[in-house]
């Protein structure tokens, strides 16, 4: 608070704030999101600064970028993991990324039989730069620990592989919208071809939308589907479970009914 502005001028900015939907504090010194910065820079023609005489040469046509495309053609060019990141964290089509402190890429064990997927980063996410590390990551833990899965395990056969279908944090923690989730699921998809995992599980009815393209957990949930040839199994998202403790007993089932499948099919 400077000198000239007392408490309740200071109490009523920060009032507005709050509605306006601002849920945290991230710097001291305000950003303009608005000024684009050079990443946000298009291979566009110039455009010229007056209207040119009729008899002047038309300008060439300006250049658009179809957001989708480009994320195809990046993703495409991804030769591994690393370049994948690299290539996401320079996207600059989803707007998204200015609100968020960090590009959440992944965690645990890319070498996993098993990859979990989720929504997106939460506010200690977007502040660690880690998937799934505030108190729905820490249920996700207690989960998979129940079958002797987890994210740390040196051994392969039982660690865990974990990303989200969208890298940066949505404003005030919103799900993602549709147009972001099919702008994003070029990185997603080659995510899954290069971490090469056995099965997929999905956490919750975003996974479920990037993934199978339809909602309706409930529906979805505990059935093997198919994704590119790799079985997938959707299952409630941790944060479901706070509000909804009686879906333990649904997620416990499909947890048995991973354990079923990777014990048929050991690993090589
Ligand atoms: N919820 C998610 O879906 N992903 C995270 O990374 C954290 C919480």
């Amino acid at each position: 608070m400077t000198a000239d502005m007392d408490w309740h001028l200071a109490r009523a900015l920060l009032q507005w704030q709050v509605e306006l939907g601002a849920t945290e504090a991230i710097g001291d010194t305000p950003v303009n999101r608005l000024i684009p910065t050079p990443s946000d820079a298009q291979p566009t023609a110039p455009v010229p600064a007056t209207v040119a005489p009729a008899a002047a040469p038309l300008p060439a046509p300006l250049v658009t970028v179809d957001p989708v495309a480009e994320a195809r053609r990046l993703a495409a060019a991804a030769a591994d993991l690393p370049a994948l990141a690299a290539a996401l964290a320079g996207f600059p089509h989803c707007e998204l990324r200015r609100g968020a402190r960090n590009c959440v890429f992944a965690d645990g064990q890319a070498q996993a039989r098993v990859m979990i997927i989720g929504e997106a980063p939460g506010s200690q996410e977007d502040r660690i730069g880690k998937p799934f590390v505030g108190p729905a990551g820490q249920l996700l833990d207690r989960i998979f620990a129940a079958i002797g899965l987890a994210r740390d395990h040196p051994d392969p056969a039982r660690a865990l592989y974990i990303t989200n279908p969208i890298p940066w944090r949505p404003p005030g923690n919103r799900e993602p919208a549709p147009d972001e989730l099919a702008m994003m699921r070029p990185f997603l998809e080659r995510h899954i071809v290069l971490a090469q995992p056995e099965v997929l599980v999905l956490v919750g009815n975003t996974a479920c939308q990037a993934i199978l393209g339809e909602r309706g957990i409930t529906r979805l949930r505990g059935r093997w589907h198919d994704w590119q040839g790799l079985p997938v199994l959707p299952t409630f998202h941790p944060s479901n479970l706070f509000r909804r403790p009686e879906n333990k007993r649904e997620v416990w089932a499909d947890m048995l009914t991973l354990q079923a499948r990777l014990r048929e099919n050991p690993a090589p």
